[in-house]
């Protein structure tokens, strides 16, 4: 069985204290929901200190962005060394960081690579913008993000990989695509992509989460579905009633 993930993206949220704050309150109330692997994502400037203060703990830390290469003349990146040791995951390919610092299919792969090469999990985001889903091209257009952020990804390296169907006219927005249509492209779009790539059985190990206004009420609804495995939250990763409410309610649909 694939174990539940559950990570907050905090993005431009939160100051160090406040980062630090939340996961020593969040930290007793998920206790009891240890099936579901649990991360939090902070900004660069509260990852160190947030990592210290999990550090021998099961809630994990992750990075919002790498570089791609180990260090040179690049002014405001932070590289996969510099991580190595402090995160555990890494999410490439945000639809922000498409869209802000417009980074390429190109790039992602080189991020994937490259956060791999120094023993960190990528959580590779895709998904379509609402022009495409009017335009009926998400399932074309998600499994072509599918197959050029993983070129050159071996298949044991696939077990190190979490993939987030995050739909970019369902984040932030409220209007969260429903269970069965969030389920319906993660299982034909990224699966069934991974399943070409690498087999039936690299795609039936990997883990994949919904994004996109996931709230504590509609949790239940996506991990209800056989295909999703767990969920990348922005919103509402940012209250500590509702991360933990999140976590209880995907440890209560797996039957965990
Ligand atoms: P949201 O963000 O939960 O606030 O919609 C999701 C994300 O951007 O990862």
């Amino acid at each position: 069985m694939r174990q539940p993930i559950i990570a907050g993206n905090w993005k431009m949220y939160k100051t160090v204290q406040e980062s630090v704050d939340f996961v020593r309150q969040l930290l007793p109330r998920i206790e009891p929901f240890g099936s579901v692997e649990r991360v939090v994502c902070p900004t660069f400037l509260a990852v160190y200190p947030v990592a210290e203060a999990l550090r021998g703990t099961a809630l994990k830390v992750g990075a919002q962005n790498v570089a791609a290469v180990k260090e040179g003349a690049y002014t405001s990146q932070v590289s996969p060394a510099m991580l190595q040791g402090v995160v555990e995951y890494v999410i490439i390919g945000h639809s922000e960081a498409r869209k802000f610092l417009h980074e390429t299919d190109a790039e992602i792969n080189a991020k994937i690579k490259a956060a791999l090469e120094y023993g960190l999990k990528p959580i590779l985001a895709v998904g379509e913008s609402l022009e495409q889903n009017q335009a009926g091209e998400t399932q074309a257009f998600v499994s072509g993000q599918v197959r050029a952020a993983l070129q050159g990804i071996s298949a044991e390296q696939m077990a190190n990989i979490v993939i987030a169907y995050e739909p970019i006219w369902a984040i932030g927005t409220g209007k969260n695509a429903s269970g069965e249509v969030a389920n319906a492209i993660i299982s034909g779009a990224v699966r069934a992509t991974v399943a070409e790539l690498y087999g039936s059985a690299v795609a039936g190990a990997l883990r994949i989460q919904y994004g996109g206004s996931v709230k504590p009420d509609n949790m239940a609804e996506y991990m209800s579905q056989p295909d999703i495995d767990g969920a990348l939250v922005g919103g509402a990763s940012l209250k500590v009633d509702d991360f933990t409410r999140l976590v209880e309610a995907a440890a209560q649909a797996k039957g965990a």
